[in-house]
């Protein structure tokens, strides 16, 4: 069979078991999986690719994410390795390096931490656009930990980036006296209450660890950011943010109740207020 044959064919199976976009996610299935050589549409496929084919596209008809079936996710212009048991990042979370990387000039030095830090993919596109910084990323879960460790030696910062596993609830998260410029998070943020809200494929593969927090305290995380930031974030450094939008403007609320200063909102590209800043 020809590339091209084999691609409508599991666009078709895709279609058929209600998957979205399924022409879109076989492109990006053969590209991350095959290479660009999966698009010259009139070269034979080699055997061993159609077995790999035929297993990974029951995987998709169940509704795996594409990520999680290729082993591959794309963040900030660079490939991470995901899988079962980690959050596939998101596109708004490119946004909230971006802000960072803005507001930082190119050849600084500085020293930062990522709290719930999951693929790794916030600590490495920053240690990877700024070569001159040192960082940490924590987080709770092994499993998590595995792929911030994979996604570190897959881009060679072992140097510059420590991984640690701790509890950004616990007040002891980060190793006790150490100061740093800038303290980053995207942790958990979709409350209990609006599970029934999340896409199906998400709550049904991803990681719950690392989207709900309870009903009883939508700002938990931020509260416990805010203790660490007051430890071991230097007079004038930067705390950074992402939130669920409806929470938005608590989270800088709580931020200026914690005495930051120059707290902002920023809006995502679907005009959502996704990310907060301040300064300590
Ligand atoms: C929303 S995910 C963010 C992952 C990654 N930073 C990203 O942007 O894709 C939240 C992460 O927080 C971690 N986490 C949950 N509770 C935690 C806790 N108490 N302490 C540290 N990490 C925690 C989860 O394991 C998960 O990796």
């Amino acid at each position: 069979m020809k590339w091209a044959e084999v691609r409508s064919a599991c666009e078709a199976e895709l279609k058929k078991a209600g998957i979205e976009q399924p022409g879109r996610v076989v492109l990006d299935w053969f590209d991350d999986e095959f290479g660009l050589a999966s698009r010259k549409g009139d070269e034979q496929i080699p055997k061993a690719n159609l077995v790999t084919i035929n297993e990974q596209l029951e995987r998709l008809i169940l509704g795996e994410p594409l990520a999680y079936v290729t082993g591959i996710s794309h963040f900030y212009g660079y490939e991470l390795e995901v899988g079962e048991g980690v959050l596939i990042p998101r596109p708004e979370t490119e946004e909230l390096v971006r802000w960072i990387l803005e507001a930082f000039p190119k050849h600084s030095k500085l020293r930062y931490a990522d709290l719930c830090t999951g693929s790794g993919c916030i600590a490495a596109a920053l240690g990877l656009q700024r070569l001159t910084w040192t960082g940490v990323a924590v987080d709770i879960s092994p499993h998590a930990i595995a792929f911030t460790e994979a996604n570190i030696r897959k881009h060679d910062l072992g140097d510059l980036l420590t991984v640690r596993q701790a509890d950004v609830l616990s007040g002891e998260v980060l190793p006790k006296g150490e100061q740093f410029d800038l303290l980053v998070s995207n942790p958990p943020y979709i409350p209990d209450g609006d599970w029934d809200r999340v896409q199906k494929s998400v709550a049904d593969w991803e990681p719950h660890i690392a989207l709900k927090v309870e009903n009883t305290d939508p700002l938990l995380f931020y509260k416990a950011l805010c203790v660490s930031a007051k430890q071991h974030l230097c007079k004038g450094g930067w705390l950074y943010v992402e939130c669920n939008d409806v929470y938005a403007k608590d989270v800088a609320h709580l931020l200026r109740g914690e005495g930051f200063s120059e707290v902002e909102i920023f809006m995502d590209m679907q005009g959502k207020e996704r990310h907060v800043r301040g300064r300590r």
